[in-house]
């Protein structure tokens, strides 16, 4: 999986989410024992506080990113962006049993193209979905364009932890052998969840995301380690 690259690695993750998407909620409350959902919450408070309007949430997934950015009253409306359509099917039914169908649509795209007019949202989020891109610098560019000056991109990410010490030792350990494993057991697909810790090895460091972030025009205001520096939230803001 590491080879491809392009299109081919894009259509790896959008087949790889489709196979895991029924099984997809329960492990992230297995691998984070339930705090996914706290994490996305707070990232969605930083997102919005002391704006109005509407947000995008890319990568949206099952939509609960989208459905945290929904509840909270600075928010018009909300567009959660996917590629993977089992995805986003699960996230409709999910926004009707939440009685959130009327704030959140679901639309189908692409990260590195988003289908929307320049300044158009208070902000963008992308939830444990900017480390599959295949260009994140092009996919963070988009977000900055459709963002509203004075706006925020917002990330919640799992990110490289270096270094020899205990827990970067004891989260290299978790991610090779036992996520795979409860991925077998839980979601049925060894392979997948081989890939996603994968992917969290390969991709930036907490410092390297907000780099990453500063050179596509934001000014990063906050970058908050969650689950001992594992995960992190990263708020950028688009200057006036
Ligand atoms: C790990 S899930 C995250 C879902 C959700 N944001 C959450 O917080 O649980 C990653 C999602 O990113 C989507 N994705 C990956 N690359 C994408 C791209 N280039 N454009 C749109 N969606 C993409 C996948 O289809 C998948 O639904």
């Amino acid at each position: 999986m590491a080879f491809l690259k392009g299109d081919e690695r894009a259509r790896y993750v959008s087949g790889m989410f489709a196979r895991i998407s029924r099984r997809y909620d329960l492990m992230n409350s297995v691998m984070s024992g339930g705090r996914h959902y706290a994490w996305r919450r707070r990232a969605a408070a930083l997102a919005v506080e002391g704006l109005r309007g509407s947000a995008l949430d890319v990568a949206t997934g099952t939509g609960d990113f989208a459905f945290d950015l929904a509840r909270r009253q600075e928010v018009e409306s909300v567009f959660g962006l996917d590629f993977t359509r089992k995805m986003m099917m699960l996230g409709v039914s999910k926004s009707a049993r939440q009685r959130l169908a009327r704030s959140v649509s679901f639309v189908e795209g692409d990260a590195h193209r988003l289908p929307f007019a320049a300044d158009s949202f208070i902000c963008v989020t992308v939830g444990f979905g900017i480390r599959n891109f295949v260009d994140v610098p092009a996919a963070l560019r988009e977000m900055v364009r459709v963002v509203s000056p004075g706006g925020r991109v917002v990330s919640l990410e799992i990110v490289r932890l270096d270094g020899s010490g205990p827990v970067s030792r004891m989260a290299r350990f978790h991610f090779r052998s036992v996520t795979p494993w409860i991925g077998a057991v839980v979601a049925g697909d060894r392979e997948a969840y081989t890939y996603l810790p994968q992917s969290a090895q390969g991709f930036m460091s907490a410092s390297e995301l907000s780099h990453a972030m500063e050179e596509a025009g934001l000014k990063v205001t906050t970058c908050r380690e969650l689950a001992l520096g594992t995960v992190a939230i990263h708020v950028g803001e688009k200057p006036r």
